[in-house]
């Protein structure tokens, strides 16, 4: 037996719940089949934890979250929370558990898998093979910056204020971690800002030049307006490799990109923040989806981004690089034999549920396994 892994499993609200009870299937199975011992707790965030305590999460959890390996999310939200305070709402405990980790670099893969390019709004060969992956800086910018709120004016008018504010060193940091991806892929970096607006988006840019010329000088950097960069993703995505860009222009163009492959669905994430001084980094894995408050419950919902949520924690927190193959191995199997569910589903293909999904999952693992 390897050593305990723990894993605080969180899976929210809505279709997080379904599919995290495949999660729990497959880890079975690597614990019967593969040897590995994982340690587990499993604990409420979000909507859940609002109703059982108040708080979209507790301290209590985030001590778990704290002291765990590594974090699986499941999602936040739904319409009954809808219009709640908004310094609890749902989202406010995902936000606090980036925050607080410290989190800063949200890698969000965005593959296309072979049997799914004719699921995309795109044309098979504008998708076809696409791999890129974007590096989302996730604990500054927009999202954090003071000063923020909404405040009356003496005319009874209302103004609202949020703040996009970095500084070197966070733009440095993330920007590292994505040249780093670059090196083990093609060395192409993008880096997506602003600049000809925004002052934060040209110390973005030159930061980001700045780690380049400093510290990867072999590597290529090329700069690209926000903007542009989402109509250069839906016109030719296949020219990016790696994207490094904010808090907010990453929330718009992960989704962008998560739409290329076909269904969002398909998509995992990872969080992580700096490494440690044994080159452990704190971590937080989740879906690239939502909670999909209008499907939850029904044994309808695709548990693939929260399954491959879970194989980048193997690759990334437990270095079990061999596993995380076995079950990304076991997905792309279930995919070519016809197994879709609703959101994937094809003329021709085989409808499946959430259960079936993990059950076609389990005999493909098997399969592999021999
Ligand atoms: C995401 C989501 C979140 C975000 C929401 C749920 C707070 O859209 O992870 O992309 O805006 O970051
Ligand atoms: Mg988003």
């Amino acid at each position: 037996m390897s050593s305990n892994k723990s894993l605080l499993i969180l899976p929210g609200d809505g279709i997080g719940a379904e599919a995290m009870a495949q999660v729990r299937r497959i880890i079975d199975w690597l614990e019967r089949n593969r040897s590995l011992r994982f340690d587990l707790d499993e604990d409420l965030v979000g909507g859940c934890s609002i109703d059982a305590h108040g708080v979209p999460i507790t301290d209590a959890v985030m001590d778990k979250a704290f002291n765990a390996d590594a974090v699986l999310l499941g999602a936040v939200g739904g319409p009954k929370w809808d219009n709640i305070d908004f310094s609890i709402k749902p989202e406010r405990g995902l936000l606090r558990l980036r925050k607080d980790l410290e989190l800063f670099a949200n890698l969000r893969p965005a593959v296309c898998f072979e049997a799914l390019a004719d699921a995309s709004s795109l044309k098979r060969e504008v998708v076809a093979g696409l791999d890129i992956m974007i590096v989302r800086e996730l604990t500054g910018g927009v999202y954090f910056g003071e000063p923020r709120g909404i405040t009356t004016l003496p005319d009874g008018t209302r103004r609202g204020v949020n703040t996009q504010v970095y500084e070197t060193e966070e733009i440095r940091r993330v920007v590292r971690v994505a040249f780093d991806i670059a090196k083990a892929r093609t060395g192409r970096l993008t880096s997506s800002e602003k600049a000809n607006v925004m002052e934060s988006g040209i110390l973005w840019r030159e930061e980001a030049q700045w780690v380049h010329d400093n510290e990867y000088p072999d590597l290529s950097i090329q700069h690209m307006y926000a903007d542009n960069c989402a109509m250069q993703l839906v016109r030719n995505p296949k020219q990016f490799d790696v994207i490094v860009t904010d808090n907010l222009f990453g929330d718009v163009l992960s989704d962008i990109a998560a739409m290329l492959t076909g269904s969002l669905g398909m998509l995992p994430s990872a969080s992580l923040g700096a490494a440690d001084a044994e080159g452990k980094r704190r971590a937080m894995y989740e879906p690239v989806h939502g909670s999909a408050p209008d499907i939850a419950g029904q044994n309808l919902a695709n548990p693939i981004a929260t399954i491959l949520s879970f194989a980048m924690a193997l690759r990334y927190s437990f270095d079990l690089g061999e596993d995380a193959d076995l079950v990304e191995g076991a997905v792309q199997d279930v995919l070519a034999a016809g197994y879709r569910t609703g959101d994937i589903m094809q003329p021709g293909m085989t409808k499946t549920s959430t259960t079936g999904m993990g059950d076609a999952i389990l005999a493909a693992l098997d399969k592999r396994q021999g």
